[in-house]
């Protein structure tokens, strides 16, 4: 078994070689996109709430890209239901900071319009999906605020009315202009680390308390035809998870 194994993972090695060098140009390619995934999961991993700010202020080129980067999150029926609210006006920071002071020099309220609710076609008025749009906005906000060497924190509006009130006040938000988040953002004055929050506890699989499966480990070579297994074999070479296959199926653990 082990000798089948072995000549097995030289074949494999050997073909995935083959096509890599078979195209270089390709594999170029391929790496920086593998370096730009890393990045933008480095991105997401490494950032964490700031909330102490330099006495900078942050260049409009910034708040455009994070403007930018917020309106790309998915909403539902892509309806967009959102206002974004830039504040730099220190008066006006000093008001919405409420009962948590900042120094930070700009804010961005998120806010939902529920103007924009209703499909194109009038026919159908969707439930209060806008505030996962908003939010969803607002995680993009805060990771472009990140990678642009900026610092930020989400501050909660939405759903303590009390809150919404007070900050829709201070904005002179019409009724339809609800805000959900205020964003502090700002170059950094502190280098907390970031948490880590992974905890296996909070997954299932296919039905809550589900176990965890590893990737690939409940596939049977014995069970499948010849044809099957080397479609399989070459769809792996193809995508290149030669590797990780072979480390599910050969390595102990
Ligand atoms: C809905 C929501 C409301 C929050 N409200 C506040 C807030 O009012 N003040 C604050 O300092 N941080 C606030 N935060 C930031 C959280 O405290 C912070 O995200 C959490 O402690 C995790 O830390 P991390 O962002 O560094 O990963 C809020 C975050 C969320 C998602």
């Amino acid at each position: 078994m082990k000798k089948f194994f072995f000549t097995f993972a030289v074949l494999v090695l050997t073909l995935g070689a083959c096509t890599t060098q078979g195209n270089e140009g390709e594999k170029s390619t391929g790496t920086e996109g593998q370096d730009k995934g890393q990045a933008a999961i480095e991105n997401i991993m490494s950032r964490t709430s700031i909330r102490k700010y330099k006495d900078q202020p942050v260049e409009q080129e910034k708040i455009d890209i994070m403007l930018k980067a917020a309106m790309a999150a998915p909403t539902a029926v892509n309806l967009q239901p959102w206002h974004f609210i830039v504040i730099t006006d220190k008066e006006t920071i000093g008001l919405l900071s409420g009962k948590q002071p900042t120094n930070a020099p700009l804010l961005i309220a998120v806010c939902g319009d529920t103007d924009k609710t209703t499909t194109p076609d009038g026919k159908m008025k969707l439930p209060d999906f806008w505030v996962e749009d908003v939010s969803a906005a607002t995680e993009n906000l805060l990771l472009a605020a990140h990678a642009l060497g900026l610092g930020a924190v989400w501050t909660g509006v939405y759903p303590a009315m009390e809150r919404v009130s007070e900050v829709a006040n201070v904005l002179n938000c019409p009724q339809n202009i609800v805000p959900v988040v205020v964003v502090r953002v700002g170059y950094p004055d502190e280098s907390p680390a970031p948490k880590d929050k992974f905890n296996e506890e909070n997954i299932s699989y296919d039905k809550f308390g589900g176990k965890k499966k590893l990737l690939l480990k409940s596939f049977k070579t014995r069970n499948l035809p010849k044809s099957g297994f080397l479609v399989f074999v070459f769809s792996l070479i193809r995508r290149g998870r030669c590797g990780t296959w072979l480390a599910c199926r050969c390595l102990p653990g």
